[in-house]
């Protein structure tokens, strides 16, 4: 048996009052553009997203997130932006956005706005007048990270951009090289400049002013590096393969020390968060930070109290499908702190889980695990519907990482196929040519024919998230895990989830009165853990 390091549930552990409406929340993630077409120019919009509403609401989310809708020239679909208090007409506008927001509240429904406070588009006003002001500028120029070329003419350092190829790119006007942690079009903000602060916490009051509930925070990580812009050691080859993708191999070649997770960039999180203003109906604005670390000790640090609610912890986006894999990365912070990891299978950077871990079936018996860990779980669009992988083709390829670095391998197309509605070629879709090619249909076949399946991906989905919102209230915020051979057991309060991640069936060994919540798979007699599945249950009541 293998023990981790989660402690026992123990009475004194309730909570005393009535936890925040994100500590166990699940957050839907929209990839707008390709969620639904509102229009027929094959791109998803705002207007969308407003008519599948039932979609989502027939889920029973408590939020979503919708990938950034701001104007942007599009060089990483969307995360380089140039206005960020404005939306791309592709997308909608502000009559467009106000009313989703009101629809989302009508609901019960939380919205998410994802910012973008690392970088600009290099069409961004800001970065045009540095550009103007010159190497002798002092304003805009050191809203941007500017340096001389080293003694041989080449960059200041090492620095490898995670698409590939140097972090510096030339400025020749100027003679300087700026910093990109992306692409060249997306610079990256001087987060060391008290004006980029106050830039942000006007940019974030104008989206709570329309009707935000908070924010997902696009690679909090990232946002300060070491000023003396030092070299980041080179790692042997083995220590590289267990990167994540999202990055191109020579990203993967470095220690990420300095570029990167700077000791005090957890305080810019403390300061915005004073400064921030009330969400319309008088919440404290929920943070949510995308923190891209391999090490969850680091994760843990932005959640400490007064900085972010959440942050996400990059361990079950890759974990194979194995239950002693699984147990070694669903952990809790140690530290004592009202935050909370953010959990989640995929996102629009990820391999889709029923991919990757080879069913739909074993995608949805790990998420019943990963949902009940203390924390929001971030459902990725499509994931309930079992969504698979779309295949790379070279010459439609649409990520950047495709395109310019040739790594198909790694390529973020394969988890951003639009949205099946329907089972025709079309796939419900208005348009013929959506901005990116359909994808096969998953096992279960479209969100309509799903909906009217009792047994589908979809209304499975359904009764967990039902399931789960009874639950949650009552559940503490400690949790173990463990595992036996091919068996995963998480006990968190009254709530056991034990998942078989072997070939075969085991024996379920529940006490006499077990109550049987939900289980992953349709069917299955009370004897029997078939294999591929999840069963949650509590004990009989008395014992309760
Ligand atoms: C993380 C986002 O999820 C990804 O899609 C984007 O390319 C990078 N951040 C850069 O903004």
């Amino acid at each position: 048996m293998r023990q981790h390091d989660a402690p026992t549930a123990r009475a004194s552990d309730r909570r005393p009052s009535t936890p925040p409406w994100w500590a166990d929340a699940v957050i839907y993630e929209v990839y707008i553009r390709s969620f639904a077409d509102s229009d027929g120019d094959g791109t998803g919009d705002l207007q969308g997203i407003i008519d599948r509403l039932d979609h989502i609401q027939g889920l029973g989310v408590d939020a979503v997130w919708i990938t950034p809708f701001f104007p942007s020239p599009g060089h990483d679909h969307g995360y380089d932006v140039s206005d960020f208090r404005g939306i791309d007409p592709a997308f909608g506008d502000t009559g467009t956005f106000q009313r989703l927001v009101d629809e989302l509240h009508q609901r019960g429904i939380r919205l998410l706005v994802d910012v973008v406070p690392n970088h600009t588009s290099h069409e961004h006003p800001w970065f045009q007048a540095a550009l103007a002001e010159g190497r002798e500028g002092s304003h805009y120029r050191d809203y941007y990270l500017w340096a001389d070329p080293a003694d041989d003419g080449g960059p200041p350092n090492n620095w490898v951009a995670n698409f590939g190829g140097s972090a510096w790119e030339w400025e020749p006007h100027s003679q300087q090289y700026y910093h990109h942690s992306y692409l060249p079009e997306q610079p990256d903000l001087n987060w060391r400049n008290p004006h980029v602060l106050d830039e942000w916490v006007d940019i974030l009051s104008h989206w709570l002013d329309l009707g935000a509930d908070g924010f997902r925070i696009d690679v909090a990580h990232n946002l300060l590096k070491h000023p003396d812009l030092p070299d980041n050691p080179v790692l042997e080859a083995a220590a590289r393969q267990d990167v994540p993708a999202g990055r191109v191999r020579s990203a993967r070649g470095l220690a990420r020390i300095y570029d990167m997770d700077q000791d005090d960039v957890v305080d810019l999180y403390a300061h915005l968060r004073a400064r921030l203003p009330r969400t319309r109906s008088g919440e404290e604005p929920f943070l949510l930070g995308e923190t891209v670390l391999d090490n969850p000790d680091r994760v843990e640090r932005y959640i400490q109290t007064g900085r972010l609610d959440a942050a996400m912890w990059f361990g079950t986006d890759r974990v194979p499908f194995d239950a002693a894999e699984v147990a070694r990365v669903l952990r809790t912070p140690s530290s004592g702190t009202s935050g909370r990891f953010g959990w989640f299978l995929s996102n629009h950077d990820r391999a889709r889980p029923a991919s990757r871990l080879g069913s739909a079936d074993r995608a949805l018996a790990i998420a019943a695990a990963v949902l009940a860990m203390p924390g929001p779980y971030l459902l990725y669009q499509g994931e309930e519907l079992g969504m698979i992988d779309l295949e790379i083709d070279p010459d439609t390829a649409r990520d950047p990482i495709a395109r310019r670095a040739g790594e198909l391998d790694v390529s973020r197309d394969r988890a951003r196929s639009p949205i099946p509605w329907t089972d025709q070629p079309d796939r419900g879709w208005p348009s013929t040519e959506p901005w990116l090619a359909h994808g096969p249909l998953p096992e279960h076949g479209s969100a309509t024919t799903q909906h009217h399946d009792p047994e589908s991906q979809l209304n499975r989905w359904r009764a967990l998230l039902n399931t789960w919102a009874g639950l949650r209230d009552a559940l503490p915020p400690s949790c173990a895990v463990v595992s036996e051979g091919n068996l995963l057991i998480l006990r968190r309060g009254d709530l056991t989830v034990q998942t078989n991640a072997g070939p075969g069936p085991l024996p379920l060994h529940l006490p006499e009165g077990t109550e049987i919540l939900w289980r992953s798979r349709p069917h299955g007699s009370p004897q029997t853990l078939r294999a591929e599945e999840t069963i949650w249950s509590r004990p009989p009541a008395p014992a309760r």
